[in-house]
């Protein structure tokens, strides 16, 4: 199966690096056709606009566009708030949803996670729940069970996002078997301090990586993205 490469640049980047890194990413898959390697970026919201026009009109749609969130709530008043209607409306296709550091910083609740998957699937946009060890089961049990096999899950673990302590595999592949006992047959990705170095590891235990910290030069993202070459 093709694996899924996710760049999760959260609260990073201005628009011309924010180009560059789109041409290198085109340029690689230019290089290595017909891998299936699928590349997911989601920029932060002052990007949004145009990083999916570029990507629908010079790249090709090579890459895809991932919204980092998406509002609980349909169109109405909720200040400052992105709706998954009007995230569709700019061709995302992608949406993460109750990441570590929405649920600590902004207080997503199981609940919240459940109202942004139910929006987002409306408009045919791939939900990518995140889930640590502890949420696996409450996540699941939040949603509705219809809609459960329509999302990608993205285990990681909290101590490792951002810390330099990726997970050990054999963690790794006990949270896949339970997310597939628990949600049903859905791709899973490994997130939490994925580097060119470890990346491999995951890769055969899972569908794909959500990467942070080392998608930010898309010289070590593509570092990483290479290695499903080797599997
Ligand atoms: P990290 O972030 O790669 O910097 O650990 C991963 C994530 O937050 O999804």
């Amino acid at each position: 199966m093709s694996k899924y490469f996710i760049a999760n640049w959260k609260s990073h980047k201005n628009q011309a690096e924010a180009m560059v890194w789109l041409d290198d990413c085109e340029h690689w898959l230019t290089l290595y056709p017909g891998t299936g390697t699928k590349i997911v970026v989601a920029p932060p919201l002052h990007l949004m606009s145009p990083v999916s026009q570029y990507v629908m009109t010079v790249i090709r749609n090579k890459v895809q566009v991932a919204a980092q969130d998406v509002s609980p709530f349909p169109a109405g008043a909720y200040t400052g708030e992105v709706n998954a209607h009007q995230w569709a409306e700019i061709g995302v296709k992608w949406g993460l949803v109750g990441h570590s550091e929405r649920r600590e910083y902004f207080g997503e609740t199981h609940q919240t996670v459940a109202n942004k998957v139910a929006l987002l699937l409306e408009q045919q946009i791939t939900p990518i729940v995140c889930v640590d060890d502890e949420y696996i089961e409450a996540q699941a049990a939040a949603l509705e069970p219809s809609l459960l096999t329509k999302c990608f899950v993205a285990y990681e673990d909290r101590a490792a996002i951002g810390t330099g302590h990726n997970t050990d595999s054999t963690a790794v592949q006990t949270a896949v078997q339970k997310i597939k006992e628990t949600w049903g047959d859905v791709p899973v990705l490994y997130g939490g301090s994925v580097s060119a170095e470890n990346a491999t590891e995951y890769l055969r235990l899972t569908d794909g990586v959500l990467v942070g910290t080392h998608s930010l030069e898309s010289s070590e993202f593509l570092a990483i993205v290479q290695q499903s070459l080797t599997l």
